[in-house]
């Protein structure tokens, strides 16, 4: 048995409530700045105020990074994932008092198509997209790759090659509150500030290659985005 699948083995064995360790692959988790998420208000957000599958967003690690938050309103365990590169690695599963907390990069790892103030064309969708596999699933409009939030972001159909990268959340269980910590799986972060310098340097500033410093604020998306696409 190959290493892959002697992951996956181990995983099908687990509880749902069971978690895997985040290094349990050949991917290891790459540490950023512990990252406080909190409101607009400057408040920290509390995970048992998210409304459940509804798409929120947030930066990190990069100020120009955008980070989908869902709560999927169900516990989501633990998931055996590789990278692009048969890098694997095992996903911690949802945080949260329910477990059900969970955070990918909103970078589509096709063709890196990302949310912007003015328009997205990949989001959450709570029930089945036109062009939809299931129900609760991440669609990018662009060229339909659609993602499971529940199984790590892995990829169900649609052209991507790879899930889209995890964040990892600690959640401070008295607080109730999430701290982004790291990442985990296949990042493209170089590639999306290459593709995208131009369009950055007006939309962000300087500062959009800038690792975040200080509280990350947590938006839900038709707040941050005047055209949220749906197809
Ligand atoms: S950029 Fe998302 S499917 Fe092509």
């Amino acid at each position: 048995m190959d290493r892959r699948g002697f992951i996956e083995t181990c995983t099908a064995g687990l509880s749902a409530a069971a978690h895997l360790p985040a290094w349990a692959g050949n991917a290891r988790p790459r540490d950023y700045a512990r990252t406080l998420l909190v409101t607009d208000k400057g408040e920290p957000l509390r995970a048992s105020e998210l409304k459940p599958q509804t798409n929120y967003l947030f930066h990190y690690p990069f100020e120009a990074t955008p980070v989908f938050l869902l709560d999927l309103g169900r516990p989501v365990a633990a998931h055996a994932l590789s990278t692009q590169d048969r890098n694997s690695y095992s996903w911690p599963g949802g945080v949260g008092n329910n477990r059900s907390v969970v955070a990918f990069s909103a970078i589509c790892s096709h063709q890196l198509v990302y949310p912007t103030r003015e328009v997205s064309f990949i989001s959450f969708r709570k029930t089945r997209a036109h062009r939809g596999v299931q129900d609760g699933l991440i669609h990018c409009c662009a060229e339909h790759s659609q993602y499971d939030p529940a199984r790590g972001a892995e990829v169900l159909s649609g052209p991507a090659r790879q899930p889209l990268c995890a964040v990892l959340l600690a959640h401070d269980a008295k607080a109730d509150t999430l701290t982004a910590y790291a990442t985990l799986g296949g990042e493209l972060f170089d590639e999306f500030f290459r593709k995208y310098e131009v369009k950055l340097s007006i939309d962000v500033g300087a500062k959009a290659k800038n690792a975040v410093a200080g509280p990350a604020v947590v938006r839900e998306l038709d707040k941050y985005c005047r055209n949220a696409i749906q197809c």
